[in-house]
């Protein structure tokens, strides 16, 4: 299985025999400038929740991409009033099986609206599972005690922001590998803005003292998990 960090919460997975990309926002991330959007096609985009750092090129992918989008019902039906129709909806809670696994979409504690204002509904993260890996992708999220409920569900990687103030930071994040039973992180959701700058050796090393396996790639880069 190969994951692509694009920048911030930008993530691609491959799994299933599909290419999924959650929360588009490459073109306004100066960041992420040597990535072309156009380059992306995904069968699938997962939309953690409505805020402008998560859905920037949502439209322009999709529309690029014919991608069916995964999200949260609100999120579907602002799709829908901009013509989009090919999104699945969800809620917290539920899960339903796709072609390339099955998806549940779980809680995260944030906040949502989309950028124009309207209802974003809860933001939320989700929990992949395809035949033998199973994926946890939080969203933006605070550490919560509801990251619990993934301890026995066997994850084999999780994709947490680390990058404070918007999200959880990496204490936070650190204590969220015990709630979750995993040890295997990915870390997004850093450097992108003023307030969520890293010291990316700094927080390579506290994670890897905690007994983490971190990889927080370059943007652009794939690995294999
Ligand atoms: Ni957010
Ligand atoms: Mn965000």
């Amino acid at each position: 299985m190969k994951t692509t960090f694009y920048g911030h919460a930008t993530v691609g997975l491959e799994i299933g025999g599909k290419s999924l990309l959650f929360d588009p926002y490459i073109t306004p991330n100066p960041l992420a400038k040597h990535i072309d959007i156009n380059s992306l096609k995904p069968d699938y985009i997962l939309i953690s929740h409505g805020h402008g750092d998560h859905v920037a090129d949502l439209e322009a992918i999709q529309k690029n991409s014919g991608a069916k989008v995964i999200c949260i019902a609100e999120i579907a039906g602002w799709l829908g009033n901009k013509g989009i129709s090919n999104a699945h909806g969800m809620n917290i809670g539920g899960g339903f099986n796709f072609d390339f696994g099955h998806v549940k979409m779980v809680y995260a504690l944030h906040s949502s609206s989309m950028p124009d204002g309207s209802y974003g509904g809860t933001p939320a993260g989700f929990v992949i599972t395809a035949k033998d890996k199973k994926i946890y992708y939080a969203g933006d999220t605070a550490l919560t005690y509801d990251m619990k409920l993934l301890a026995d569900e066997d994850i084999d990687w999780a994709i947490l922001p680390i990058g404070d103030n918007y999200t959880m930071g990496v204490d936070d994040a650190i204590k969220a590998t015990d709630f979750i039973n995993c040890k295997n992180i990915i870390g997004i959701h850093y450097d992108t803005f003023p307030a969520i700058k890293i010291d990316k050796e700094a927080v390579r090393e506290k994670f890897i003292k905690a007994g983490i396996n971190i990889q927080l790639p370059e943007i652009g880069e794939s690995i294999d998990i």
